[in-house]
């Protein structure tokens, strides 16, 4: 059997000039969106930051020419079009409602917000002020699970039977000292990437069931070590199985797709060595075949941050939803919620109920 192409490249719509500002010019704004935006020629006008110095220092290592003063002098800003927000999931609800109210278009960062509540008010202030709100779950796009989904889309493993996600590996946590004291971690800032890109792939499960725990003596206050079976309707079985504190040489991030007629499994790169990362890797099998490897190119940090700009660019252009809406990142953070109540009372939670 020939191996199977998989098409997993991002391509930008046509036109996209559109002009971006930035709020919040923290690490994954340095490191991950703008290397990737100028990376594509990308349109960016202007930044923001609560703290000027990182907005000025911003500014100043890639080339932006405004730093603004204020979100109000932001928001006066015409060139406008697109606010790519990257600060603290508490704060967006607030920033993103008056930025919608200015009529920008809005890429949000994960989580979009850390309650329900929250996340569905800035669903509902896009639509009344007519404007889009994408969410940058951005592992859809990374080539590991892109080129799944067009195997998957495209019939190579059948029917899903049964899914994994399993990441086993020593996280640094210093990059982030705002969620050492989280009442939530794993699953609200690390795995939700993974539960986006499984309903990507496979899309709502009935139930979900979880069980979080902590490494002895761990810094962090809340889950580094979790457990989440997914159940569909149709008997697809999925596992997401996350430990983040160990500290072995044999430190692991794999993914594994099982069907009626064939496999795929390879490595999540980007967490061999975070945030440089190495590629991903996929191999493939027809059942009764021996597995091929697939070179996969590009890495999760940064080349898959111009998938959800790129979504929302063409949302933008074609008046169609972005793949990552906030309307459909609901869904994620029932996923999310789900399992921090399934793991609190000992119980299965109906992800859609919630
Ligand atoms: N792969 C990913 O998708 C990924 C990776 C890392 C972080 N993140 C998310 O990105 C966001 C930022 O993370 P980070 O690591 O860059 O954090 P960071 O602390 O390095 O930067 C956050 C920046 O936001 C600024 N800020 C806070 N509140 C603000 C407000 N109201 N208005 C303007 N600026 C404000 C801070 O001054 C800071 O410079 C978080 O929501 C985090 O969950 C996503």
């Amino acid at each position: 059997m020939t191996t199977p192409q998989p098409h997993y490249n991002i391509t930008l719509p046509t036109p996209h000039h559109h002009g971006i500002a930035i709020v919040g010019c923290g690490g994954i704004v340095n490191y991950a969106h703008l290397p990737a935006y100028r990376q594509h020629g990308l349109n960016i006008v202007g930044c923001y930051d609560l703290n000027h110095d990182s907005a000025r220092a911003t500014a100043h290592s890639h080339g932006i020419d405004t730093v603004y003063q204020s979100l109000d002098e932001l928001m006066s800003d015409a060139r406008v079009e697109i606010v790519d927000i990257a600060i603290p999931a508490w704060e967006q609800r607030a920033v993103a409602t008056r930025l919608l109210h200015a009529g920008k278009h809005l890429l949000c960062q994960k989580p979009l917000a850390e309650t329900l509540d929250d996340a569905r008010a800035i669903v509902d202030a896009g639509q009344t002020a007519q404007r889009h709100v994408a969410v940058n779950q951005q592992m859809r796009w990374s080539a590991g699970i892109a080129a799944s989904y067009d195997l998957i889309r495209r019939g190579y493993i059948g029917t899903p039977t049964d899914a994994q996600i399993q990441v086993s590996t020593s996280t640094p946590w210093h990059m982030w000292p705002w969620l050492r004291d989280s009442a939530h971690l794993d699953v609200m800032y690390h795995s939700i990437h993974y539960l986006d890109s499984i309903r990507h792939l496979f899309g709502n499960p009935s139930l979900i069931t979880s069980r979080h725990t902590q490494y002895p003596g761990q810094l962090e206050r809340a889950e580094t070590k979790t457990v989440t079976i997914l159940d569909y309707a149709d008997n697809l079985h999925v596992v997401v199985m996350v430990n983040h504190h160990d500290d072995s040489q044999d430190v692991y991030a794999t993914y594994r797709f099982l069907g009626t007629k064939g496999i795929i499994k390879g490595t999540i790169g980007l967490l061999y060595n975070y945030p440089h990362g190495r590629p991903d890797t996929l191999e493939y099998a027809a059942h009764g075949e021996p597995l091929t490897s697939i070179p996969l190119e590009g890495l999760w940090i940064p080349d898959a941050f111009i998938g959800p700009m790129a979504s929302l660019m063409h949302a933008i252009n074609t008046h169609q939803p972005p793949i990552t809406s906030a309307a459909d990142n609901i869904g994620t953070l029932q996923l999310v919620h789900g399992s921090y109540l399934s793991a609190h009372t000992g119980r299965s939670v109906c992800p859609a109920d919630l």
